[in-house]
């Protein structure tokens, strides 16, 4: 069983990730960790905070010996650069912003101090993820999988694909992704991107915020992952639960469900064909995912992230000091978060299949789990079996 616990508040000393479970034999180099944390901080629209003053970096302090794991928990720490910076005995404050976890914490917790909330619920806990999430794509990528984000939307501006997500195969996506990494606001489409930029510059000067909508998928996923048997361990609620956990992210979506729900059934599905002496599907509108099972089609997942709760113009809430209606505050905030959460998704995916891949080859040791993912492809993955009329056998 794999497991995860991070731990560290926004303004502390650092952020903890402790990582159980993973088998001896991943190879780990900071530099890999660090890029991904790089990435999570970067994106058009993010503020002063993440692109200037914290320049993440992990250090592994357990777990890995000469650059490999040991099957001994990981544990990864990234310093808080800005710690030095921060005042030591903090102004308290007591209006809660709305739609940030101010006052469900009051009601929660009974933390009078709103700042003591937003210290751990903040979005800064992403990433102890992505550390982890880096991880778990070293462990992935032995498998020949692969994890990475796109964004489709921010604001009303949408990208376009030239196509649904249901007809994206492995290299259309491997396209769209190293465009979208050479792109300021992770958007493989240009044109569109630019119009997202001039949307975050108007929301920035008139003092809001845009939310946007991010594709992230996983393709070279072994089929077979998941399970249909029982309801907590079917896939695509897994994953959704994972994605969705991303502060600020409130819809996700397997597949382009919410175009197939307007079709009719028989176009909605993905043939099963005969082709070449293979098996092979036609579209993928079930995102790689069937009865919570991945198919061997690239894993599609598209989710939703809200507009970002701190805002310059004015929010009305209480001050439960004064009891009287105030002006929520300002704190110094990202725009928009929508290509670093593409980027935090891509952790979660990661973590949720190397649980999945753990759950199903799980050994002590990768060269083990790889031997018994070799053990199951070469009788029962797609494309291995052929139907009986195929293999020439009679069938009943
Ligand atoms: C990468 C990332 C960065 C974020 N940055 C901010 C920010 O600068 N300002 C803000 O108000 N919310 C930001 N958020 C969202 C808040 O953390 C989130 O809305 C808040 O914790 C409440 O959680 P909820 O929206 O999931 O209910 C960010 C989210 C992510 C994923």
């Amino acid at each position: 069983m794999l497991r995860l616990l991070t731990a560290g508040e926004s303004h502390g000393p650092d952020l903890v990730a402790i990582v159980e479970g993973l088998p001896a034999g991943i190879r780990v180099e900071a530099p890999t960790l660090d890029r991904d944390l790089a990435r999570r901080q970067t994106g058009y629209g993010r503020g002063a905070r993440s692109t200037r003053i914290e320049r993440d970096l992990v250090e592994v302090t357990s777990g890995v010996r000469g650059g490999r794991t040991t099957g001994a928990p990981v544990t990864l720490r990234i310093p808080n650069r800005d710690f030095a910076n921060q005042p030591s005995n903090p102004a308290r404050l007591t209006a809660p912003r709305p739609g940030h976890a101010d006052l469900a914490g009051r009601m929660k917790y009974g933390i009078d101090d709103f700042r003591t909330v937003r210290e751990r619920a903040s979005a800064r806990e992403t990433a102890a993820r992505v550390a982890a999430g880096a991880l778990a794509k070293e462990l992935l990528g032995s498998f020949g999988a692969r994890v990475g984000s796109f964004v489709l939307q921010i604001a009303d501006v949408g990208a376009n694909l030239g196509g649904g997500l249901g007809h994206l195969d492995e290299g259309a996506l491997a396209r769209l992704f190293s465009a979208a990494e050479a792109d300021p606001v992770r958007c493989p489409d240009p044109s569109a991107s630019e119009r997202m930029r001039a949307a975050i510059d108007g929301a920035r000067s008139g003092g809001e915020t845009v939310g946007g909508v991010f594709c992230v998928f996983a393709t070279g996923v072994p089929a077979g992952l998941g399970s249909y048997v029982q309801w907590d361990r079917k896939l695509d609620g897994l994953l959704a639960r994972g994605v969705c956990s991303i502060p600020a992210v409130k819809g996700v979506e397997v597949g382009p469900a919410f175009e197939v729900a307007a079709m009719p059934g028989t176009r909605a599905q993905d043939s099963i064909e005969w082709r070449d002496g293979r098996l092979a599907r036609g579209t993928n509108m079930a995102g790689g995912l069937e009865g919570g099972v991945t198919n061997g089609r690239p894993v599609v997942l598209r989710a939703a992230m809200k507009p970002l709760s701190s805002v310059r113009a004015r929010v009305p809430t209480v001050d439960f000091l004064t009891g009287h209606a105030a002006d929520a505050p300002y704190v110094r905030s990202d725009v928009c978060a929508v290509p670093a959460a593409g980027v935090v998704a891509e952790a979660m995916v990661a973590w949720v299949l190397a649980e999945a891949l753990v759950d199903r080859f799980g050994s002590d040791r990768l060269d083990a789990m790889l031997a018994a993912w070799h053990a199951v492809s070469s009788s029962d993955l797609p494309g291995d079996v052929p139907p009986v009329a195929a293999r020439g056998e009679t069938g009943q």
